[in-house]
């Protein structure tokens, strides 16, 4: 296959904005064994699993769910374990016993040990306002209240100070079948009542698709300066199977990931249209990620296919069409407030999957780890001068820039399966100290294992300068990477 050729241009005197660490979120959610038999053990978090997260890292994690937190009662996991009620636990038509040992303390004790800010969403569906307030006072509230008394006592007299509350997940479908009108209804009831107990808390509204969200903005009215954010999810399902996809399958889910970016906009779009100058509202796309076929509440048990509920083989493909979402995401940081990755542990397209006692990292850890060095950057604009098109017109090579407080990152994604690329990079400044990180493999089909844990994973990438202000680098087909500059 010839040689693509890019010429991209980094212009550090047009900064886009700041790379909110927020968009480099994660979701636990009570589903399969994202949370129990994947975080937590029964009595305690795995350090194998918390170790691997904390060096990814984890910015911000959102937990108890997913359509799980429209049932969950945030009562039954405080206090003594021994006495949580044991539960049904129910989401996406899965249905198990919850004996609740991983409730608030612990959930924010994982936080904190990771270095995550803690995003709780609240039950809508079958709670009350009162519950939520409730809850919203046992966390924050440094007052002298029987709640705060009842935290203290569970272990913590300092408040926890969770700033972002989701009130409810996806109230269209799961979280009680709304429609906009009656969502906004119940919004402005529990938005209310959650600001008098905590006026600094940043509360999510659960958007929907274009329709919804235009909807449910006129219906809310003046009661939109009650958000903060408005949640949207998207999961890319239409790349065929996991493993034995097509060049046709490829293509198409690196399309969807790229589509999301403008589904960002679009959301934007109308927030700005529905809200009065000066009021912000941010899109905070709270579940995204694939879906694969194979994911599902009953696995089918095809040969290599995972055994539990919700679980998928992930690729390297994968990890890129992560990669060109990340991208959109850094171009989208003004009006983005967050993102978070569906799901953190073995659930979709995690992170991190364990088997018994061993674990391992997926292509899309890695994905996610180059993308760490533009955390709380900022995003510089990356011109495309010259290069290829895809065949439904997304470019064949794409990047994004940042500068950080230790230099210039850069972040490039070759989308082609099949050609490698030849990039040429004008920084606009002096290159200084140039080094790059490749995540590729001899397919995109390539994946890890408890076997071959580090078969995709970064490997070093040589730079060339070219002249004093730019540099060249080969990236192999279906592939990303990471250059640094002092
Ligand atoms: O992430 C799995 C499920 O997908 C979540 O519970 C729900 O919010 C979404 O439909």
């Amino acid at each position: 296959m010839a040689l693509s050729r890019t010429t991209l241009i980094v212009r550090p005197d047009q900064p886009i904005g700041t790379i909110s660490p927020r968009l480099y979120g994660h979701f636990a959610e009570h589903l399969g064994r994202c949370c129990y038999d994947g975080l937590w053990s029964g009595t305690r978090f795995r350090t194998d699993v918390v170790t691997a997260l904390r060096q990814l890292p984890v910015p911000l994690l959102r937990w108890p769910g997913g359509c799980y937190a429209d049932h969950y009662h945030w009562r039954d996991g405080i206090g003594p374990a021994g006495q949580r009620p044991r539960r049904l636990g129910m989401s996406c038509g899965m249905q198990v016993e919850d004996d609740n040992s991983l409730g608030t303390h612990e959930f924010v004790e994982l936080c904190q040990e990771l270095g995550a800010e803690p995003y709780l969403a609240g039950n809508v569906g079958s709670g009350s306002p009162q519950e939520m307030c409730d809850w919203l006072e046992y966390c924050n509230s440094a007052l002298d209240t029987a709640l705060a008394r009842e935290r203290g006592a569970n272990g913590s007299q300092q408040p926890f100070g969770v700033k972002l509350w989701g009130v409810g997940n996806e109230n269209w479908g799961c979280g009680g079948n709304f429609d906009p009108v009656s969502y906004a209804h119940e919004y402005r009831r529990f938005a209310t009542m959650l600001r008098h107990v905590d006026p600094s808390a940043e509360l999510v509204a659960c958007g929907h698709d274009d329709v919804w969200n235009e909807q449910l903005l006129a219906a809310l009215g003046g009661a939109n300066k009650l958000v903060d954010h408005l949640s949207i999810h998207r999961y890319w399902g239409r790349g065929g199977p996991a493993v034995d996809f097509t060049d046709a399958d490829y293509y198409t889910m690196l399309g969807e990931a790229h589509a999301t970016e403008s589904f960002v906009e679009r959301t934007a779009e109308l927030i700005r249209a529905a809200v009065p100058p000066g009021k912000h509202i941010g899109v905070a796309l709270d579940e995204w990620g694939v879906w694969h076929p194979e994911a599902r509440l009953q696995p089918e048990g095809c040969d290599g296919c995972p055994r539990h509920a919700f679980e998928q083989r992930s690729t390297l493909r994968d990890a890129l069409a992560a990669g060109v979402a990340l991208e959109g995401f850094v171009r989208q940081c003004n009006v983005l407030s967050m993102a978070n990755l569906a799901q953190v542990v073995n659930v979709l397209q995690a992170v991190v999957v364990t088997d018994g006692a061993a674990m391992f990292r997926t292509p899309t850890y890695y994905a996610l780890q180059l993308h760490a060095p533009h955390m709380g950057a900022t995003a510089l604009a990356l011109e495309i001068a010259a290069g290829d098109a895809l065949p439904d017109g997304s470019p064949g090579v794409s990047g994004i820039a940042s500068r950080g407080a230790i230099g210039t990152a850069i972040t490039l994604t070759n989308r082609h399966r099949h050609a490698a690329a030849d990039v040429c990079i004008e920084l606009g400044q002096t290159v200084r100290e140039p080094s790059g990180q490749v995540l590729a493999a001899d397919t995109p089909a390539a994946m890890n294992s408890i076997d071959q844990p580090d078969r995709v994973a970064p490997r070093p990438l040589a730079v060339a300068a070219e002249g004093r202000a730019a540099c060249r680098i080969e990236l192999p087909p279906h592939s990303m990477a990471t250059l640094r500059l002092a």
